[in-house]
């Protein structure tokens, strides 16, 4: 059976074809989705079926991923789930897993999102791709557009863009401007520029590539086959927090699972307008002028998927908290050297905010979380970290005394 597609604002409504491009709704300004519209007469007992023998990749579940004509894939998904026990004993909780999105081509979940946008691209003809990015986007974006001969044109922030992100993008052959001003300055000038229309804009306010990373959700319920968990998560721009939604939501509709997990929103202190909403009440997001943070990936203080992502958090009863530098950095370290995974700071705030709503007394400590590992710590060699641990030469066997 086709799967239909259909636009739609997530305020007020308004309905566009899919073959429209458009990142805003006409009428009101807001952000715009893909709805499935014939979701609920596909068999979800008979789909289940179907992808348990596929390979592993994220293109299992091709029956409900809206790409059309040739699909543009480096084979992403398909990451592990560990049991982290070291982790879990860290953070307090019952059990913990960890889904390492860093496992995916170009090290980060932003590949399962650029293989549905740039088919799109491709689909629609585009001839450019662009975006603006602390460094994952990009890097994943410029691999995809050229996988698929197109042009790609980046905009990142000056400083502290993370050395691996920065490599791999111009590594696979993107334009690449820096802006002073930082991430948010960046995507304002990708949005309020004239791209022409042989261009196509993949930061996440583009719907396609949702579309892609919802594709996470799919794969916890093949890992874990129950929705009984929480599921933590790092939130810069607030796109993957609404696309991990959008999958359960799915899998609902599907008749898949029963019931949802539930959602953790974990920013970095710095830059943690949409935690800070959240925890007011309110429904009103007070940008961060001059976010700070080692977690350079979420260095955003004007999200702008909060909308979705705050509408996701209510409908699962999730939490939300933020977390010192301090903190991820030891969530960072605990990961790497007692679990044995390497992820970049961003990625280890999940954890971090583990432990801070079981020590708050938030969380409870049955809980069952999966954090998601955002991005590969290969991303953001940290130069300070190198260098405390390096020994100078001496003999081996006075370093194995030591021990
Ligand atoms: N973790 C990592 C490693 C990221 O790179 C990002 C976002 C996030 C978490 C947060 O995801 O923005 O969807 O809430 N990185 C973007 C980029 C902003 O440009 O690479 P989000």
């Amino acid at each position: 059976m086709k799967l239909l597609t259909v636009q739609k604002c997530i305020s007020c409504e308004a309905e566009y074809p899919s073959d429209e491009v458009l990142y805003t709704c006409k009428f009101c300004g807001s952000l715009i989705e893909v709805i499935l519209t014939n979701l609920e007469e596909l068999d979800g007992r008979d789909l289940s079926l179907k992808w348990r023998g596929r390979d592993r990749t994220m293109w299992r579940y091709s029956e409900v991923i809206p790409v059309e004509g040739n699909v543009v894939t480096l084979k992403e998904g398909g990451t592990p789930l560990y049991e982290a026990e070291k982790a879990a004993l860290w953070a307090g909780v019952r059990k913990l897993y960890l889904k390492f999105e860093g496992m995916n081509p170009t090290g980060s979940f932003k590949d399962r999102g650029m293989s549905v946008g740039v088919s799109k691209a491709v689909a629609l003809r585009k001839k450019v791709v662009v975006c603006a990015s602390t460094g994952n986007t990009a890097s994943s974006m410029a691999a995809y557009a050229a996988a698929a001969g197109l042009k790609s044109v980046v905009v990142v922030p000056k400083y502290d863009v993370a050395a691996g992100k920065l490599f791999q993008t111009v590594l696979h052959g993107a334009k690449t401007i820096q802006v002073v001003e930082g991430f948010d300055k960046a995507l304002t000038m990708i949005l309020s520029s004239t791209l022409g229309s042989e261009s196509y804009i993949l930061n996440s306010v583009n719907p396609w590539r949702i579309e892609g990373q919802k594709t996470l959700a799919y794969e916890l319920w093949d890992d874990l086959r129950d929705s009984n968990y929480f599921v933590s998560i790092p939130v810069g721009n607030c796109g993957n927090i609404s696309a991990l939604w959008k999958g359960f939501k799915e899998l609902q509709t599907l008749g898949i699972i029963r019931d949802l997990p539930r959602l953790i929103a974990v920013q970095a202190e710095g830059a943690s307008p949409f935690v800070d909403m959240v925890n007011r009440g309110d429904e009103k997001l007070i940008p961060v002028e001059k976010p700070m943070t080692i977690a350079s990936a979420i260095r955003i203080g004007r999200p702008v998927n909060w909308r979705k992502a705050l509408r996701a958090l209510k409908e699962s009863e999730g939490l939300a908290e933020k977390v010192s530098d301090g903190l991820i950095l030891e969530a960072q370290r605990v990961l790497a050297s007692e679990v044995g995974v390497g992820v970049e700071p961003a990625s280890a705030a999940s954890l971090a905010g583990v432990k801070k709503l079981v020590d708050k007394g938030l969380l409870d400590k049955s809980s069952t979380v999966v954090c998601i590992a955002t991005g590969h710590a290969l991303k953001d060699p940290n130069i300070e970290i190198i260098s405390k641990y390096l020994s100078p030469e001496i003999p081996i066997e006075e370093v194995l005394k030591s021990l």
